[in-house]
């Protein structure tokens, strides 16, 4: 099983990390895990330059590939609450899935990407209205082709600055709600 992260967060010790590594540790021995941080990542954002219009995919070539391999069987979103959305430079990544939707669009292209599943981790400093993140989550996951059920595939700590994620009391069991369904336990 192949796991890709798409990792939001600018600091590679915080908050959003620390969650990662504790979903990271429970799943089974052997799972191959990709990352692209996208704040380290050079990804450009979409430009509307319309190739998608007409030609299948997109003409910017970057890192972006590493979700073109289409290789992976679990997508993990990760990000911490930036003015209650993800960090702009995972919005710029997200913008760049438009062209799925485009050549379906104006060229009538069936969707071509394998189904996987999706998880979506959120950290917050003060419950900042998670809604405007979660539902671009839900497009990038639906664009992907990556199932997603926010009851069941969303681990949050939306109270960082007050309660530290490693003492959230209710990580764990998030965590565990989360691969119990993804593993179809
Ligand atoms: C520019 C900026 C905007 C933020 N906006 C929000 C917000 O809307 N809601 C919220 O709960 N926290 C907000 N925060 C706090 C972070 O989401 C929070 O500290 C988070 O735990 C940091 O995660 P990280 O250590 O993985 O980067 C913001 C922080 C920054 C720097």
């Amino acid at each position: 099983m192949k796991v890709l992260i798409l990792n939001g967060s600018p600091r590679p010790n915080g908050d959003t990390a620390y969650i990662l590594g504790a979903l990271k540790s429970k799943f089974p021995y052997g799972t191959e895990f990709e990352s692209l941080n996208t704040y380290a990542a050079n990804i450009h954002p979409c430009n509307d330059c319309r190739y998608c219009w007409e030609k299948e995919g997109c003409c910017i070539k970057d890192e972006m590939e590493i979700l073109w391999k289409d290789d992976y069987d679990v997508l993990i979103i990760a990000s911490p609450l930036y003015m209650s959305f993800v960090t702009p430079p995972l919005f710029s990544v997200i913008s760049r899935l438009n062209h799925i939707w485009s050549n379906h669009y104006f060229l009538k292209l069936p969707g071509s990407l394998k189904q996987k599943k999706g998880i979506l981790i959120l950290t917050g400093g003060a419950d900042g209205s998670p809604d405007p993140a979660i539902n671009i989550a839900k497009t990038a996951f639906r664009f992907l082709n990556a199932e997603f059920n926010p009851a069941l595939d969303y681990i949050k700590s939306l109270n960082t600055n007050t309660v530290s994620v490693q003492d959230d009391p209710d990580l764990a069991r998030q965590i565990d709600i989360t691969l119990s369904h993804i593993f179809g336990a």
